[in-house]
């Protein structure tokens, strides 16, 4: 039976929902599924079945024979217990370099629960925290149920334009700046080194912290040094494994300045909300870490990226990409106002959604004329191909018609 198919709308992370408000299918399982309708919104790493089963079933197989049952699911781990913050201090040793103390260390059930605590704790209801123009959709509402004001700073294809913070911070005061500099979502730009440091000159300055989301700095190979590095007095660093290891156990390691500050933003939330990681997930996640199935699931996710990033050059020839290497997207700037909704609208006339720039705006800035279009949900190439010849036509028939078929 064929569903009727969905108004075009956007909500949450630049997907397009039904009519009700409803998320769109976040991951194509089965093709035949919802009009067979591709899902190109989403920003998903690729399964990599044939690397990822036998490593998620040997760590999941390791808990079962190794850890004492009754005792991991009889009881919450608030931070993680020791072990799960060595896994977490070695993930995150891939970036920052060497691993940081365990005090440190809290994890968490996945990224946004850490947002959320973080930004209660830093900036609070009535507090200001800037924010890239365009940021991750989840934060707005979250900064809205905290009473939190966002602050939006200017980006460009470097990333944070160190004079857009420096202004944002003298008018608004903000407490933090959360940022996502690494492949930054959607726009896929990485701030630069130069830049990086030219921002914790001003952050210091302006005694403001910086709650860093690097989820994607898995993928790139030479991704320049976090915030955490350069300033880690001041840094909260987050490092979600969403994108890099396995969307579904959502856990997320995160680095505080010191432990006394760890447990002064985590712990006033554990009666009234639900950042602790689930602790099924927490030792899963742990035992794919210190087993170093870890890396290979990363490199297999590194590799199909590429297959899909050159699929995607092949088929998007001539038109105007934005993208960088590991990004699970692509950012398709439109080069006439308003046209985005028009080819959002012929995909999905065709069975394809993609997510476009408006999800990501903050405040009153002006909505980006550009399409995400993310490469890695579809569960495989030939999918993917043909998800995007449907973009490519769509783009074509609005903007270039003397090159439609
Ligand atoms: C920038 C960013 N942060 C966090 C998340 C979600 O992370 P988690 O599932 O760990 O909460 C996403 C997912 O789309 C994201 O794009």
């Amino acid at each position: 039976m064929r569903r009727k198919k969905p108004d075009v709308e956007t909500a949450g992370d630049g997907i397009l929902t039904d009519a009700k408000g409803g998320p769109e299918v976040t991951r194509q399982t089965d093709p035949t599924l919802v009009d067979g309708s591709l899902n190109l919104s989403g920003n998903l790493p690729p399964i990599v079945a044939d690397v990822f089963e036998q490593r998620y079933r040997c760590a999941l197989s390791k808990v079962m024979t190794e850890e004492q049952l009754s005792s991991l699911v009889g009881s919450h781990r608030f931070m993680g217990t020791e072990r799960d913050r060595s896994a977490g201090a070695a993930f995150v040793s891939l970036r920052l370099g060497s691993p940081p103390d365990v005090s440190r260390i809290v994890v968490t059930n996945g990224t946004q629960s850490a947002i959320d605590r973080l930004f209660d704790g830093i900036a609070g209801r009535g507090g200001v925290i800037a924010v890239e123009e365009l940021t991750y959709p989840a934060v707005k509402p979250m900064a809205a149920r905290l009473g939190i004001r966002l602050c939006p700073v200017r980006i460009d294809d470097e990333g944070l334009v160190p004079d857009s913070f420096s202004d944002v911070c003298e008018r608004d005061k903000p407490s933090a700046l959360y940022i996502l500099p690494t492949l930054h979502n959607p726009t896929t730009a990485t701030t630069t080194l130069e830049r990086r440091r030219a921002a914790v000159d001003i952050a210091r300055l302006n005694n403001v912290q910086f709650i860093e989301d690097d989820i994607y700095s898995m993928l790139p190979l030479n991704a320049p040094p976090p915030f955490a590095t350069l300033a880690p007095e001041i840094s909260w660093y987050i490092l979600g494994t969403a994108k890099s290891l396995s969307p579904g156990l959502k856990v997320a390691y995160v680095v505080a300045p010191d432990s006394a500050a760890a447990g002064r933003a985590f712990w006033p939330g554990v009666r009234s909300t639900y950042w602790m990681p689930a602790p099924l997930n927490a030792a899963v996640t742990a035992n794919l870490v210190l087993s170093g199935h870890a890396n290979d699931i990363v490199g297999a996710v590194r590799l199909e990226m590429e297959r899909r990033h050159e699929l995607a050059k092949d088929i998007l020839e001539g038109i105007p990409v934005a993208t960088s290497a590991g990004a699970l997207n692509l950012w398709v700037r439109i080069p006439r106002a308003g046209a985005r909704l028009e080819i959002a609208r012929l995909t999905q006339d065709r069975n394809v959604i993609v997510g476009h720039g408006d999800a990501f705006v903050v405040g009153n800035c002006i909505a980006p004329e550009a399409l995400r279009v993310g490469l890695g949900t579809v569960l495989n190439r030939d999918q993917l191909s043909r998800g995007l010849e449907v973009v490519r036509d769509a783009y074509r028939r609005v903007l270039q018609p003397g090159m439609t078929a």
